[in-house]
């Protein structure tokens, strides 16, 4: 089978804080699982500039491409696009994603819904920690999963004790970017239960991105018929899942 390709989002305006620590346990956990199968990035969103969606509504003429083309949002888009699996590794902000991570998800929506991948069929799973206790992980998660599933995507979670939805992590209340690493490197109980739970996360993501890619192959005849799945049987053949522009030949 082809190598699974993660792509691993750091949804932090800050560069190699808690949530990149976090990601960074999830791709090893995902190598670790399918060892030698796995192709994984980290993009992170610090210092990246997503311009807000101003409802040109533009996009719906445009077969999805967004007519701002002045930021970085194209670049994460088609990285979006081309993997086999996400995972969103998210600080809480306000009992929810980070404002700039946000303004990526409204401009992705259309870019799918009106490109025709209705059903891109992508692996998706969340790690959201945050600085309290339990002060916007499990709906930060809970979000993004109902996202997931809106993509036409599907959400993976871990599993019992650690977490049902996803896994979520907090500080002790630190506000520093090296607040995980170092709870986690002094064996603290909370910072290992979170780790724990990516680990089980990340290796139900690998899975569950195997069952889809060779189920998809397997149905592959059905799948022609419904253009919904275009993408996806682009993505299985390693062909470009971007569609063509507005004019272009
Ligand atoms: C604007 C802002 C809002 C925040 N809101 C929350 C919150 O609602 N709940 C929470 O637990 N932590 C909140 N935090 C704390 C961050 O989630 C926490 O510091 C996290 O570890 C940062 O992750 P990072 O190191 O990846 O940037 C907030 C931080 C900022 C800057």
């Amino acid at each position: 089978m082809e190598k699974i390709r993660i792509l691993g989002i750091s949804a932090s305006p800050r560069k190699n804080g808690n949530s990149h620590f976090l990601l960074k346990k999830a791709l090893e956990a995902a190598e670790t699982a399918a060892r030698g199968m796995i192709s994984s990035e980290i993009y992170s969103i610090s210092g990246k500039t997503f311009n807000p969606c101003d409802a040109c509504n533009q996009c719906h003429d445009r077969l999805g491409y967004c007519r701002q083309t002045d930021d970085d949002f194209g670049e994460l888009r088609d990285k979006w696009f081309a993997a086999d699996a996400i995972i969103y590794s998210v600080p809480v902000y306000h009992m929810g994603v980070p404002g700039q991570f946000k303004i990526f998800l409204d401009r992705l929506g259309n870019s799918v819904v009106d490109s025709f991948v209705s059903r891109p069929l992508k692996v998706i799973g969340t790690i959201a920690q945050g600085s309290g206790i339990s002060t916007g992980q499990e709906q930060t998660i809970a979000f993004l999963n109902s996202h997931a599933i809106m993509m036409g995507c599907i959400p993976v979670g871990s599993e019992w004790p650690a977490g049902y939805l996803g896994s979520g992590g907090w500080t002790r209340v630190r506000v520093d970017k090296k607040a995980l690493q170092e709870l986690y490197a002094e064996g603290e109980e909370d910072a290992n239960f979170t780790v724990e739970a990516i680990k089980i996360q990340a290796k139900f993501i690998v899975q569950m991105t195997q069952i889809i890619k060779s189920g998809g192959a397997q149905q592959r005849e059905m799948l022609e018929k419904d253009g919904g799945y275009d993408f996806f049987l682009r993505r299985l053949d390693n062909k470009p899942v971007i569609p063509k522009k507005p004019g272009q030949a």
